[in-house]
């Protein structure tokens, strides 16, 4: 894989973003700022939370390890190990399933010689599939990055594999950048 780094510290230019996004809470409520905080830190550490990582997130925001520990750990948009560049995530709740999902996770895994769970060995795909991407009401739905892609079906997928592959595409934005 590409980026192993395990430690972490944003750079100045994100340490100032840091203090605004902090600055948005009462004081004592800094906790708030976890959620935003841990995308930052995601999109620049490589694209997922190390322990350190974590650690280096609790340290800015004064909480205890473990209360991040248990936020990273509960959402399915924090990685916990290293990913690829592009990683797509694929809804597998009812509404997406019963339009398609099943089919459109198959071609994925087939597409790119994968399982759902599974990073290519170039490193370039992570496929995941998630629960529901509050978009039902245009299943079946899949997210890359902060965008999403819906009404599915395998024309659209080859279509983006496609783009993808054809440059060094990555979803690691930062969205509060
Ligand atoms: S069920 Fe797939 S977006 Fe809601």
């Amino acid at each position: 894989m590409e980026d192993q780094r395990t430690s972490f510290e944003f750079d100045k230019e994100s340490l100032a973003l840091v203090e605004k996004i902090i600055a948005r809470y009462p004081p004592g409520k800094q906790k708030s700022a976890l959620l935003p905080l841990l995308h930052m830190a995601q999109a620049e550490a490589g694209g997922w939370l190390s322990r350190e990582t974590m650690d280096y997130v609790a340290s800015l925001l004064k909480l205890q390890p473990v209360e991040v520990y248990e936020v990273a750990t509960f959402y399915t948009m924090f990685n916990l190990q290293p990913v690829g560049n592009c990683v797509i995530e694929v809804c597998r709740t009812g509404p997406c399933w019963l339009n398609g999902a099943e089919e459109i996770i198959a071609h994925l895994e087939h597409r790119l010689q994968i399982k759902a769970g599974e990073t290519t060995p170039d490193g370039k795909f992570t496929l995941k599939t998630v629960e529901c991407l509050a978009a039902c009401g245009n299943a079946p739905v899949m997210q890359a990055g902060i965008k999403y892609y819906e009404n599915l079906d395998v024309e659209k997928i080859d279509a983006f594999l496609d783009d993808c592959s054809s440059k060094d595409a990555t979803t690691r934005q930062n969205p509060y950048k």
